[in-house]
This record gives C-alpha cells, sequence and structure tokens, in this order.
C-alpha cells in the first residue's frame, strides 16, 4: 500500500529526468486527476491508495519515455473546448488559438465561407465553425488518420465542418467565393530540429512540422498562389508563420498579389501571424 503524496512524490521525481520540477508535478496532478480523479487537495490529505489502476501506470510509463500527456489522454483543449487528439494530428497550440482569435476579431460578419488547409485536428476550422455566425466551414488535409480525428471532432462538438482529402501541393482547389482562408501549413525546418524538445520529434508527426531547408515557404506560395482562384474579391488569407520568416512571407505575399499584408505577433511578441487581402484586380491563374 502507498499514500497519495509518496505516489506524487515518486513520479514527480522520476519525471525530472525529463521536465523541470513545476511542469513534472503540474504532469503528475493531470495524470492523478484523470485515473484517480484526485486533485491537488486531496494529496494535501495524504489518503491511502489500497491499489493502483493499470492506465495509470501505463500513463506514467509513457510519460517517461517523453509522450507528450494529451497523447496519453487523448486529449487537448483549445479555444475554450476539448479536441480529441492522437499522434497522427499535431497537438493545437496556443499561437494557433491567437491565430483564430485575430480571425474572428477582425471578421465578424456573418454567413462567410472559410477553408482551412492543414486542419489536423480540425481546430482552427471547428473553432470558427462555433464561434461565427452561420459560416460555411470547410477543412482539408493530405492525412486520412488526421481527417477522421477531425470528422469525430465535428461530431463531439457538434460543428458542421465538411472534411475532405487534398495534397495541397498537388492538386488545385475545388472551392470558389470564399471569404476566408487560413493554414497553419508544415513551416518548421529540418534544421531546426535540434532545437525542438525530444517529447515534440519523437511523438508528433513529422508530415505535420517539417518542410526542407532549400524551400522553406514552399506551403505559403503554393496556398498564396492557388487561393487566388477561391478567395472573392476582397477576401482573406491568414497563415500561421515561422517566427524566424516574417519579412519573406510578407514579401512572398506581396508577389502573389495580396494587398494589406500584415504581420501579427503573439503574446510572447513573436512575430506568428500574417493576413493579406486579395485585391480587386488581382490576377486569377
Ligand atoms: C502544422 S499542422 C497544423 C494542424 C492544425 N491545423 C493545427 O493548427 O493544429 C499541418 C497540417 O498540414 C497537413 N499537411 C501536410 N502536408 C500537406 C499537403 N501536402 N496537403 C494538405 N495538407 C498537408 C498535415 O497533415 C498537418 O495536419
Amino acid at each position: 500500500m502507498t499514500t497519495l503524496q509518496g505516489l506524487f512524490q515518486d513520479y514527480a521525481h522520476k519525471l525530472q529526468v525529463l521536465y523541470p520540477k513545476q511542469e513534472a508535478e503540474s504532469l503528475v496532478l493531470w495524470l492523478f486527476e484523470a485515473y484517480l480523479g484526485k486533485k491537488r487537495m486531496d494529496i494535501l490529505k495524504n489518503e491511502n491508495l489500497e491499489t493502483l489502476p493499470s492506465g495509470l501506470t501505463l500513463a506514467m510509463e509513457n510519460l517517461l519515455v517523453g509522450m507528450p500527456i494529451q497523447y496519453i489522454l487523448g486529449k487537448a483543449p483549445f479555444y475554450g473546448r476539448e479536441f480529441e487528439v492522437s499522434p497522427s494530428v499535431l497537438i493545437p497550440r496556443s499561437e494557433t488559438e491567437e491565430l483564430v482569435h485575430l480571425i474572428l476579431k477582425e471578421n465578424p460578419k456573418e454567413g462567410l465561407r472559410i477553408l482551412d488547409i492543414g486542419t489536423g485536428s480540425g481546430c482552427i476550422p471547428i473553432s470558427l465553425d462555433l464561434e461565427m455566425n452561420t459560416p460555411t466551414v470547410f477543412g482539408i488535409d493530405i492525412s486520412e488518420e488526421a481527417l477522421e480525428i477531425a470528422k469525430r471532432n465535428a461530431g463531439l462538438l457538434q460543428s458542421k465542418v465538411a472534411f475532405s482529402r487534398m495534397d495541397i501541393l498537388k492538386e488545385d482547389l475545388p472551392f470558389e467565393d470564399l471569404d476566408i482562408i487560413v493554414s497553419n501549413p508544415p513551416y518548421v525546418r529540418y534544421s531546426e530540429k535540434e532545437l525542438m524538445h525530444t517529447n515534440v520529434l519523437a511523438h508528433e508527426p513529422h508530415l505535420a512540422l517539417f518542410v526542407y531547408d532549400e524551400d522553406p515557404l514552399l506551403f505559403y506560395s503554393v496556398v498564396s498562389q492557388k487561393a487566388k482562384n477561391s478567395l472573392k474579391p476582397g477576401g482573406k488569407i491568414y497563415f500561421e508563420i515561422n517566427e524566424a520568416f516574417g519579412k519573406e512571407t510578407r514579401h512572398l505575399m506581396e508577389k502573389s498579389g495580396y494587398e494589406e499584408v500584415t504581420i501579427f505577433e503573439d503574446l510572447n511578441g513573436k512575430q506568428r501571424m500574417i493576413r493579406g487581402v486579395k485585391g480587386k484586380g488581382i490576377d486569377r491563374q
């Protein structure tokens, strides 16, 4: 038999091989809440634990090999809702919540038609669909596994986003009269890999993260070109961007003919979002 406090200290201590103390402790609290229904207050009371649920022991083993807790629990918070996640989708990030927030703030009209490219868990289009007034929202991704999760999230959250499979690098967009195209495409260069935490590298889908160093803005240029045929005049394009490439992305969008191209900083003061407007005279290709 062990006590809740003893187990907490043991787990938090073991996790400090991978995480700073405070993060290790909050991960253990997260596990205790999910598998034991116990909160910090219960740990302070130091109850006895008769048996350990096998799920908890397995979850701890997974944490110790660096698996992100969101994959272990199968869910992640995003813009006030809980999204199902699996290792075939990127874990939604807080920067992306800021992108959703920017789009909502700049587009209060009702009945907008929106497309999300590289949708992953579906966190962007589902959030826009549920926060906006009577929009029509589409999401595309190259990964069937990701689309399955996105569709399940739409069902669970009662959203009517229509998802379909497409390779944006190879196919043309079959959408017309869109008001908004949004994308958080793969944008981490392979050379940036060493800077990333092992739990991202070993567990998150590389298809969602990486681009070749020779052409780090590939998705931005392809999407900017293809979007011209699908956006209405005055329609807008929003991207999440690699903070190292703000200026280059703006230049690329301006060269493609977008107007009012503006870079936005996230809460940490990093250049993380960009928006451009399809001018009335932009060439269709
Ligand atoms: C950075 S993740 C973004 C996921 C999600 N939108 C988010 O913000 O959490 C990029 C997504 O693009 C998808 N993707 C990669 N290559 C693609 C391609 N050629 N065509 C369409 N989607 C692609 C990946 O499967 C992945 O889901």
